[in-house]
């Protein structure tokens, strides 16, 4: 496993639309375990590939409860990821992402989302998640189709402490 750089919104490949994977192979797994440990460095909730300069679509988040400690942390790794169902409820929530370093903004999203994809052996896999979890999914998989959350963002500030979970 290999930290790699984290790479920041004036790259191209963070505005362009990433590669679906069809190869479930050694490098795909490769780059997902530097992945995952990007983002635990960084430290970070969830990273995307093209994070890392990396033009495919393939997300991981690691996640817990945002109103109970006691729930350990879980790690999701999705390929090809695609949100299948959202609710019509929004919540706005305050995000920053490691690729937008010392910024936050406020942003809508889905309360609930069903995510589908695959993981990095091929297998189909199915996700619910709500909340801040339902949050962090639509956040990477924008990044996988080149968006930003700023491009999202009623309002960007440079908060004077950490405000939030990056992702
Ligand atoms: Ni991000």
């Amino acid at each position: 496993m290999t930290i790699q750089t984290i790479y920041t919104y004036e790259e191209d490949v963070l505005r362009q639309k990433a590669q679906p994977v069809e190869t479930f192979d050694e490098e795909l797994r490769s780059l997902v375990d530097d992945m995952i440990e990007t983002m635990r460095v960084a430290p970070g909730v969830g990273l995307a590939a093209p994070q890392i300069g990396v033009s495919k679509q393939v997300i991981v988040v690691e996640f817990g409860d945002e109103d109970d400690e006691a729930v350990p942390e879980q790690l999701f790794v999705v390929v090809n990821p695609e949100i299948v169902g959202q609710s019509k409820d929004t919540v706005v929530g305050i995000e920053g992402c490691l690729s937008v370093p010392g910024f936050v903004g406020e942003v809508a999203r889905a309360q609930v989302v069903t995510v589908r994809g695959q993981d990095q052996h091929g297998k189909k896999v199915k996700i619910r998640a709500q909340g801040w979890l339902a949050r962090i999914f639509q956040h990477e998989i924008d990044h996988v189709n080149g968006v930003l959350y700023t491009d999202r963002a009623g309002q960007i500030w440079k908060p004077d402490h950490e405000e939030t979970d990056t992702i």
